[in-house]
């Protein structure tokens, strides 16, 4: 029996492959590679000394989700699949919603057709929106989302919980992820985008020298230090966490969402300085406007993971800074 990742070659995807071998799964990928590349794949069987299964190919593709379904004894799904890039999809809304809705319908529906319902997915703190207060907990409403990227997420959801209520044999997982950064102890995997939207990778690109400077988004949040405070967790732990996960979908129906996050905040300036320190890299900055759409505070209740999955984070926004680096300097372009 094997889990099937899609997405799997992709940051947070990689981490879990990894994590899930080395728990003892089978692991079967579908991913089409438009954000990543198969060399993620190439280390994470480096790394565990474990074979896993690829798939070139998109979760659209009907006719590849069968022969996939076919070929493997599927037990659960992680669907990591999506494009999550928010500026980008403000500029071509299309394209998301058709790629992460579309993607996620012909998924769902190939998995009915082969008799497999258990899925784990991808959400974010992104559909708690403007409107909660944080420390944000699984039961509140979700919020106004300010992104086609964001919306996406939240109409999944809502997807995947009305088929769980329609079809009570659904197992259904969601997994709202805060900030994850980091990267493997190894300095093998991580995280790899072209031109950085987040603040980590920006960091760690001006630091190895590709980037004159990082600009921080607005000093004025009612914050400590009037910078975006968030919940960084550390994509080990979350790739942990997506094991547990994984435990739990296999054997409980209906819907369940759990926050993956560390229950801290940390503002962007204070993000800088752990980075400088553990590093000993000058990171220089300066103050921007606000960008659209942020929010002062994002962080978890990370209560319901611990009591329910068993699961807490582990590594400190410290240990964060030290892998993120580790990996930006021993791959200074990424997997190429
Ligand atoms: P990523 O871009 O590194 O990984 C996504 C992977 O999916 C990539 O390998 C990409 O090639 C693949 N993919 C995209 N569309 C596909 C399709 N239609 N068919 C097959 N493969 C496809 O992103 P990530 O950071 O690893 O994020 C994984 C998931 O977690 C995404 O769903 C993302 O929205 C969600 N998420 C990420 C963050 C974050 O900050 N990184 C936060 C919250 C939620
Ligand atoms: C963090 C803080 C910025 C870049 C996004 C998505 C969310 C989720 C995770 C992804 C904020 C500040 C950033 C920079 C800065 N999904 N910043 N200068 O916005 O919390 O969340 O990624 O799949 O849906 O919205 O993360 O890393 O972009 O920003 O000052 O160059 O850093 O304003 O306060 P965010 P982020």
């Amino acid at each position: 029996m094997a889990i099937l990742a899609t997405g799997g070659a992709g940051f947070i995807g990689s981490h879990t492959c990894l994590e899930l071998l080395n728990a003892g799964y089978e692991v079967v990928v579908i991913d089409s590679l438009v954000n990543s590349s198969e060399e993620s794949l190439r280390r994470v069987q480096e790394l565990t000394g474990k074979t896993l299964r690829f798939y070139k190919g998109d979760t659209r593709d009907a006719a590849l989700l069968d022969t996939i379904f076919t070929e493997n004894e599927i037990e659960a799904v992680v669907h990591f699949a999506a494009l999550k890039s928010v500026p980008e999809s403000v500029k071509m809304p299309l394209e998301y919603y058709d790629n992460n809705l579309t993607g996620t319908i012909e998924l769902l529906k190939a998995m009915r057709r082969n008799g497999c319902k258990k899925i784990v997915f991808s959400s974010s703190a992104t559909v708690y929106g403007a409107e909660n207060k944080c420390p944000f907990t699984e039961d509140m409403q979700t919020g106004t989302t300010t992104n086609p990227y964001g919306t996406t997420k939240l109409q999944i959801e809502r997807i995947m919980t009305d088929t769980a209520a329609a079809e009570p044999d659904w197992h259904v997982v969601l997994l709202r992820y805060f900030n994850p950064i980091g990267a493997h102890a190894s300095g093998r995997i991580g995280e790899a985008p072209g031109y950085p939207n987040n603040l980590m990778p920006y960091i760690t690109q001006v630091a190895v020298g590709k980037r004159e400077k990082l600009t921080v988004f607005g000093n004025n949040y009612p914050t400590p230090d009037g910078t975006g405070v968030r919940d960084y967790i550390h994509v080990v732990d979350l790739a942990k966490g997506h094991v547990k996960a994984i435990a739990f979908v296999l054997d409980h129906a209906g819907t369940e969402i759990f926050n993956l996050g560390t229950g801290n905040g940390t503002s962007v300036l204070e993000l800088i300085h752990a980075f400088e320190e553990v590093t000993g890299v000058t990171v220089p900055y300066e103050i921007g406007p606000a960008r659209a759409g942020d929010v002062a505070y994002s962080y978890a209740n990370a209560d319901k993971a611990k009591r329910v999955l068993g699961w807490q984070a582990e590594l400190d926004v410290r240990q964060m800074c030290r892998d993120a680096w580790n990996w930006q300097k021993n791959n200074p372009n990424g997997y190429e």
